[in-house]
């Protein structure tokens, strides 16, 4: 049971005074009746709340899978540019936000959920989870990188080494533009276009294209998305 107006205000209805004053003018129904009292519980796995006749639904977490197209950042507000939680038209809950981050340029797989331990067991290095991901790269790639990928790599600068856990490197085309698909299990900042800076190499696309055992769906065109399935909930949690 929680709050009426924290039911509304964690579905996006407005601030927490926002849907106070709404409460007030009789605007908010529960089960069809109106209720004038913010501070009513209400049962959110059962009870109808409305709101000017449109039922809102209550969300306890939200999951959906984006293609994050190119262009856009991933963060939950930016000043000058748009987000990724922009592209997400349907969403309930206000308190979204993306696992993990892909740079402005690079596209594909990104979870949006507001589900924090979740995002946690995804993210930390100690828990192993693969993060794999489509690159071209300029320059040709050998069977000798994937060696130093196996070994872990310094991505550090002048200031300290820095080494990256082992990564499994497949070659696809081995030529000028090499394509590659490339597997690592954390996610340090640039962390793919420095391993390959740091051999020479320059990344000129990048995909993330699975997440554990969540796959990017193909049928999703970058800037499209979609709720998770229950199979592909069940999976991660
Ligand atoms: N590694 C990068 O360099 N960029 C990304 O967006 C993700 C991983």
């Amino acid at each position: 049971m929680i709050r009426l107006d924290k039911y509304l205000a964690d579905m996006g209805a407005g601030t927490r005074q926002e849907v106070k004053k709404y409460i007030r003018q009789g605007r908010i129904t529960v089960e069809g009746d109106v209720v004038k009292k913010p501070e009513m519980k209400v049962d959110e796995t059962s009870q109808t709340v409305a709101f000017d006749g449109t039922t809102v639904g209550y969300a306890v977490c939200e999951y959906y899978m984006l293609n994050k197209p190119s262009g856009v950042v991933s963060a939950t507000s930016d000043r000058r540019d748009r987000t990724v939680l922009d592209l997400i038209g349907d969403k309930k809950r206000k308190d979204l936000f993306p696992v993990g981050r892909l740079d402005k340029d690079t596209e594909g797989l990104l979870l949006i959920t507001n589900d924090g331990a979740l995002a946690h067991r995804l993210l930390s290095p100690k828990k192993h989870v693969d993060k794999c991901y489509f690159a071209s790269v300029a320059g040709v790639v050998t069977k000798e990188d994937a060696v130093h990928f196996k070994e872990g790599i310094d991505i550090g600068s002048a200031k300290g080494r820095e080494m990256t856990m082992p990564a499994e490197l497949e070659i696809l085309i081995s030529a000028e533009v090499s394509e590659v698909r490339l597997t690592i299990q954390e996610g340090k900042f640039h962390q793919v276009k420095r391993m390959f800076h740091a051999l020479g190499k320059e990344v000129i696309y990048l995909r993330r294209e699975r997440m554990g055992s969540l796959v990017l769906d193909r049928s999703l065109k970058p800037g499209e998305y979609r709720s998770l399935t229950e199979e592909e909930l069940k999976g991660l949690l």
